[in-house]
């Protein structure tokens, strides 16, 4: 394949001497120079329709470490911001929105907005794209369906996602009309990020993993799969990373149903059974703990050369199973960065 980005070539599954890098929430509140432009911005969704702030977020962490990918610094509850339900964002307590009336109609969102809404995002692409060094990569990203109908349901995060397990019991025809507008916004969401410059997209269901078999495959597989149809359609080029975050031995149903490229894994997922089972289907990325980046020492080096032994002999990219935590110590990121750039494929015993 003919480019410069070794993250690209590993998703097109091709195999490489050096292993791609890039962390999930590696723009955050872990780095100083976050922090400062977060309080320049007011809030954080002041941030994330900043395009000059936004964009210079999306950069930090690349003048820091070179990761081999930038992800756009924006949020998955941007869509149904843009679909018009209220959302803001408070300290120390999360998200915060007007939680929707299970049942009532959904006649206050709305897709007409959306992409008026979601302009500065774009224009936050665009920005960056100029701006990447030649070999680093840059990721696009939404929120799976289900994920955000948590939020959208619960009005805040919670630990069980309760109310919206409840209403897609009781309502299912209220909550399929609900994953049917996220799915088409979705699609309208990745395909404009890639036009104006995504070269990867990321759909994050970071709460996939609290649903039964028959419910997963309902709410989880077959929405992502109808966004990622929506982007292979127009455009079949660019590689597709799902994250079923949690989901168990149901990580090989979404290998053989979602059609992405690749599959981030959470810290759970068991290397061995990664490298037999998934890793003959699908390129996968992940997924050390975050809590071994803050703990640093030597219990963050024998876990990044574990996964790095264990999942090396397929194409691979590094990550971590969840995001980066702000209490991070910086020079923790950089040591696991140079361990696996001094990393060569081929060189473990396996
Ligand atoms: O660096 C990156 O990864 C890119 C930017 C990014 C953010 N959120 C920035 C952010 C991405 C890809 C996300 C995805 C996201 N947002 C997910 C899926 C991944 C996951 O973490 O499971 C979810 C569930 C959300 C919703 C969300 N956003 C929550 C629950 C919170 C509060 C929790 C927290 O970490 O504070 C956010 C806020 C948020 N999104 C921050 C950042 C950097 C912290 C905000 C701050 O600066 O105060």
């Amino acid at each position: 394949m003919e480019t410069d980005k070794n993250l690209i070539r590993v998703l097109a599954g091709e195999p490489t001497e050096r292993i791609p890098i890039w962390m999930m929430r590696q723009a955050g509140r872990y780095l100083p120079e976050y922090r400062d432009t977060r309080k320049q911005a007011g809030s954080f969704l002041d941030l994330c329709y900043n395009s000059k702030l936004a964009s210079e977020v999306t950069l930090q962490p690349i003048r820091r470490f070179h990761f081999d990918a930038a992800i756009l610094f924006a949020d998955i509850l941007l869509i149904p911001d843009a679909l018009g339900q209220k959302v803001a964002f408070e300290e120390n307590k999360g998200p915060v929105l007007e939680p929707l009336i299970v049942e009532d109609k959904l006649s206050n969102l709305s897709l007409d907005n959306c992409s008026d809404h979601l302009a500065p995002i774009f224009e936050t692409v665009d920005r960056v794209a100029g701006e990447l060094p030649d070999d680093v990569a840059l990721i696009g990203f939404c929120g799976a369906p289900w994920t955000v109908a948590t939020y959208m349901i619960a009005g805040i995060g919670t630990s069980d996602q309760k109310p919206a397990r409840l209403a897609a019991y009781r309502h299912p025809e209220w909550f399929d009309a609900l994953i049917d507008l996220l799915v088409v916004s979705s699609i309208d969401y990745l395909n404009a990020q890639i036009s104006a410059g995504c070269e990867v997209v990321q759909i994050f269901d970071s709460w996939a993993g609290v649903l039964p078999e028959d419910e997963f495959l309902k709410w989880c597989i077959d929405p992502v799969r109808r966004i990622v149809g929506g982007v292979k359609k127009v455009h079949p080029e660019v590689p597709v990373i799902g994250f079923p975050r949690g989901c168990g031995t149901f990580y090989e149903i979404a290998a053989a149903q979602i059609g992405a490229d690749a599959l981030s894994l959470d810290t759970s997922v068991s290397l061995d059974w990664t490298k037999q089972v998934l890793q003959e289907k699908v390129v996968v990325q992940g997924n050390l703990d975050p809590l071994a980046v803050v703990a640093g020492g030597s219990a963050l080096d024998i876990r990044v050369n574990r996964i790095l032994k264990k999942l090396s002999s397929a194409p691979f990219v590094f990550n971590l199973g969840h995001g980066l935590v702000p209490e991070t110590p910086v020079d923790n990121v950089g040591r696991v960065v140079d361990l696996v750039r001094d990393f060569r494929v081929g060189t473990a015993s396996q």
